[in-house]
C-alpha cells in the first residue's frame, strides 16, 4: 500500500478542488471517490433498475467497471466525466450510496487503486472506514451558506439550469448531509485522528497551505515547488 491522504467532509466544502491541488503538489494520485459512486448511479439509472432494490444494485455495481484517470472517468470504457455531475445524477446517487453491497465493492475498488502508489483521496469514509491506517487524515467544512454559493457556482459553470434560488441548493445540500450523516454503514463523520479544517473564508489555495503543512509535520517530504 502507498501513503494515503485523506479528504472527508460535506458536500460544497471544497474537497475536489483541495484534493486534486493536494495531489498534484505532492505529486501523488487523487482519487474522487464521490465520482466512482456517481458512475454506478448513472450506469443503474441507464440500466433501469430499481436503485432502492438491493439485489438489483448489488448485481449492477459487480457488472459494471468504473475507471478513474488523471482527467476522466470512465464507465465500461466510456468517458462519462460530464454525464455523472448531472443534477439528475447528483440526487440519485444517495440512494446507491446506502447500499452495503455497492460500499463493500467500492471499498474494494478504492483500496486497490492505492495498492502500489500514493494517493490523496476525499469522500465521506476515507479516513474511518475505507483507509483507517492512513497517514494523514483530514476532514474540511465550511459554512452552509458557502457550500450552497460554491455548489450553485458549479451548476452554472457547467451550464446547469438550478430549479430555485441559493435557498433551493442551500436544503439539497442540507438534505444530502443529513442523509450521509444518518447513515447506518460508514455514515460521514471526522475519524478521531482527523484534523478538522473549517475553510469558510478561505482560497483554495490556503487550505492547501494548511494541509501540505499538517503533512509535513507527519513526516511526508513536501516538495517545494509544484511538479511540472
Ligand atoms: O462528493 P460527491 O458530491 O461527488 O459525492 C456523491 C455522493 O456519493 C454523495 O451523495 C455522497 C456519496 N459518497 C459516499 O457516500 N461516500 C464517499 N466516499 C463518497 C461519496
Amino acid at each position: 500500500m502507498g501513503q494515503v491522504v485523506t479528504i472527508d467532509g460535506p458536500a460544497g466544502a471544497g474537497k475536489s478542488t483541495v484534493a486534486r491541488k493536494l495531489a498534484e503538489r505532492l505529486g501523488w494520485h487523487f482519487l474522487d471517490t464521490g465520482a466512482m459512486y456517481r458512475a454506478v448511479t448513472l450506469a443503474a439509472i441507464r440500466a433501469g433498475i430499481d436503485l432502492g432494490d438491493e439485489p438489483s444494485r448489488a448485481r449492477l455495481v459487480r457488472a459494471v467497471s468504473v475507471e478513474l484517470t488523471p482527467d476522466s472517468v470512465r464507465l465500461d470504457g466510456v468517458d462519462v466525466s460530464a454525464a455523472i455531475r448531472s443534477i439528475e445524477v447528483t440526487r440519485a446517487t444517495g440512494t446507491l450510496a446506502d447500499s452495503p453491497s455497492v460500499r463493500a465493492l467500492l471499498r474494494e475498488w478504492q483500496r486497490a487503486f492505492a495498492r502500489d502508489r500514493n494517493v490523496v483521496t476525499e469522500g465521506r469514509d476515507q479516513g474511518t472506514v475505507v483507509f483507517p491506517d492512513a497517514f494523514r487524515k483530514f476532514f474540511l467544512t465550511a459554512s452552509d451558506e458557502q457550500r450552497a454559493l460554491r455548489r450553485l457556482e458549479d451548476y452554472r459553470t457547467r451550464g446547469q439550469t438550478v430549479a430555485g434560488d441559493l435557498n433551493a441548493v442551500l436544503r439539497e445540500i442540507q438534505d444530502r448531509d443529513a442523509r450521509d450523516t444518518a447513515r447506518a454503514i460508514a455514515p460521514m463523520r471526522p475519524a478521531d485522528d482527523a484534523i478538522v479544517i473549517d475553510s469558510t473564508g478561505l482560497g483554495v489555495e490556503e487550505v492547501v497551505e494548511v494541509l501540505l503543512e499538517a503533512i509535513q509535520k507527519a513526516g511526508a517530504a513536501v516538495p517545494t515547488e509544484a511538479p511540472t
